[in-house]
């Protein structure tokens, strides 16, 4: 099956309202509409609204929250709600992403509960997974990644697991300068896919996009995009800036 690739940008903590409004303008004059591409970008919370606002001419490309808490609504000061991510027009939500694993301490059981919470919204979940350094060498790369993705989807019904989208991030390839080579990343997407398989069955599966993050570039985008079973990509750093990124999604 053709999955159209999906290109994801992530700012991570960068970009303010009036760096995205800069960068937007700059970005769609050298991008005019893919039809054989997903974009999507993930500003941080507060610069959303700003890049929905200058997306709105451009309603093919779709922007993503980075983060939600585990309830959708509550005493829960400083957080973020499924719910007014969907009311301010966000289609996507990051779940699962290293920095919320190894910089806040989030675990499997926060994803399980993220996921199921954003499908229900009906938004799009993207569940990113990956091994530290330490698990790569020590030959776990697969347990530790099939334990992730089974974690993300041990809430959802196979309906819901078919929409979906997935990102490998080796927790030692993010902001790093080391990227996994091409035939690192189909090996390990490939255990993905056929984990996915065997949970909801080869059609469903075929049509789930797994991404691939972790110190993308303009130099190396292309070649990773090309690598069997590498669906689209999740890029940080390279991101950031309008001209690199716009090189990218022409990849
Ligand atoms: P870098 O592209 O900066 O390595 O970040 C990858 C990432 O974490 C995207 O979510």
């Amino acid at each position: 099956m053709h999955r159209k690739p999906v290109l994801a940008a992530n700012w991570k903590l960068n970009h303010t309202p009036n760096d995205a409004r800069a960068f937007l303008q700059r970005f769609l004059a050298q991008v005019p509409k893919l039809n054989e591409r997903t974009l999507v970008f993930f500003p941080s919370a507060l610069t959303v609204g700003t890049v929905i606002e200058g997306l709105k001419d451009r309603p093919e490309i779709w922007v993503g929250v980075q983060n939600v808490h585990g309830e959708a609504q509550g005493a829960f000061t400083g957080e973020n709600s499924v719910l007014m991510a969907r009311d301010i027009g966000a289609r996507v939500v990051l779940v699962g992403h290293s920095e919320r694993r190894h910089v806040f301490g989030e675990s499997d059981a926060h994803t399980t509960k993220k996921m199921a919470l954003v499908a229900q919204a009906r938004l799009t979940p993207m569940l990113c997974v990956g091994e530290t350094l330490e698990e790569r060498e020590a030959g776990r790369t697969g347990e530790v990644v099939e334990r992730q993705l089974a974690a993300g989807l041990a809430g959802l019904e196979d309906g819901q697991v078919a929409g979906i989208m997935l990102a490998y991030e080796p927790v030692w390839a993010i902001g790093t300068g080391r990227t996994a080579t091409p035939a690192d990343a189909s090996e390990i997407h490939g255990v993905l896919r056929r984990a996915l398989v065997s949970r909801v069955g080869d059609k469903a599966a075929a049509g789930i996009p797994i991404l691939y993050g972790g110190s993308v570039n303009r130099g190396n985008a292309s070649q990773l995009l090309a690598a069997p079973d590498v669906d689209g990509l999740l890029v940080g750093g390279a991101s950031l800036d309008a001209d690199s990124w716009a090189s990218i999604v022409r990849a």
